[in-house]
């Protein structure tokens, strides 16, 4: 309190206060009581108005969100990207230990949300809860390239492999998505977010990149190399001015399908330069 009282005495030596009369010409908005009335002055344009919309749903109760990937699949194991498989067994197992590890955090009022691809349905199914399912949730589209493991994308489509390498956040598969096509597609799945309060995202490793940069303010170069392992639930609670990050892995088993951008990433390399970081699998 004394903290917020000397805040306040500071603002005072700079801020100037808007006058509703004499500052009518100027654009504006004043929120009152942490979001209980809203005077909206003179908003002119597309940006304005989506600033107007955004500050409107925002809040500042003390909640938690819960991300985490669907568990393991049966294409994570062969090292497939994309497709539509369903769990494997330890992904089963994950989606029980999650049940467990729910009951045991006793969150309030949890809502729960899936993508509309099975693994992440049937994650939540084990859960026992109601659920919600947005399409928007669902994984990047890898478009030709859906289905394959990294090493058949460097043996049929090597360039692309490269220039995706280059500049992963912009490229845009063929027939497909970049992240940066992600990012516009999760947008109001996160002003949902923002206005909700305990909420668990069952999602997927590019999906859970895009909402993780979202919440821990990282740029755009750093976004689809962002660590998210499967079996492991990432405990987000906003505070003032980010917030923290909590992660529990369940101790279930699971393949890495991290892929760190590799040391040479021009489009004359060789195969082994290309593949050097691609993880294990069968
Ligand atoms: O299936 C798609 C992958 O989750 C995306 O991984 O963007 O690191 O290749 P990546």
């Amino acid at each position: 309190m004394e903290d917020f009282n000397q805040r306040i005495e500071c603002y005072r030596l700079s801020y100037m206060p808007i006058d509703d009369d004499k500052d009518r010409n100027l654009s504006y908005i004043k929120i009152f009581d942490v979001g209980s009335r809203y005077l909206v002055n003179q908003v002119q344009d597309h940006i304005q108005s989506r600033i107007v919309y955004y500050l409107m749903n925002i809040h500042v109760t003390p909640r938690s969100i819960y991300l985490s990937r669907h568990g393991e699949s049966e294409l994570n194991l062969l090292g497939r990207i994309g497709g539509d498989s369903s769990l494997s067994t330890g992904g089963h197992n994950y989606a029980n230990a999650m049940a467990t590890f729910l009951r045991e955090q006793n969150i309030l009022d949890l809502r729960v949300w899936t993508s509309h691809m099975k693994r992440t349905i049937q994650t939540a199914e084990a859960l026992g809860v109601q659920y919600e399912q947005w399409k928007a949730l669902n994984e990047i589209d890898a478009g030709v390239c859906e289905e394959l493991t990294y090493e058949e994308i460097q043996a049929n489509f090597p360039e692309e492999f490269a220039l995706r390498d280059q500049d992963k956040y912009r490229y845009r598969y063929p027939k497909g998505e970049s992240y940066e096509d992600l990012v516009h597609r999760l947008e109001p799945v996160i002003m949902e977010l923002e206005r909700q309060e305990n909420v668990l995202v069952i999602c997927h490793q590019a999906v859970m990149r895009c909402l993780l940069a979202y919440f821990l303010d990282k740029p755009a170069e750093e976004l689809p190399y962002l660590r998210c392992p499967l079996h492991t639930i990432l405990k987000l609670t906003p505070i003032a001015y980010g917030c923290t990050v909590e992660s529990f892995y369940l101790n279930i088993e699971a393949v890495d399908t991290h892929r760190e951008k590799p040391k040479n990433v021009d489009i004359t390399r060789n195969p082994e330069d290309a593949l050097q970081t691609v993880p294990e699998h069968i």
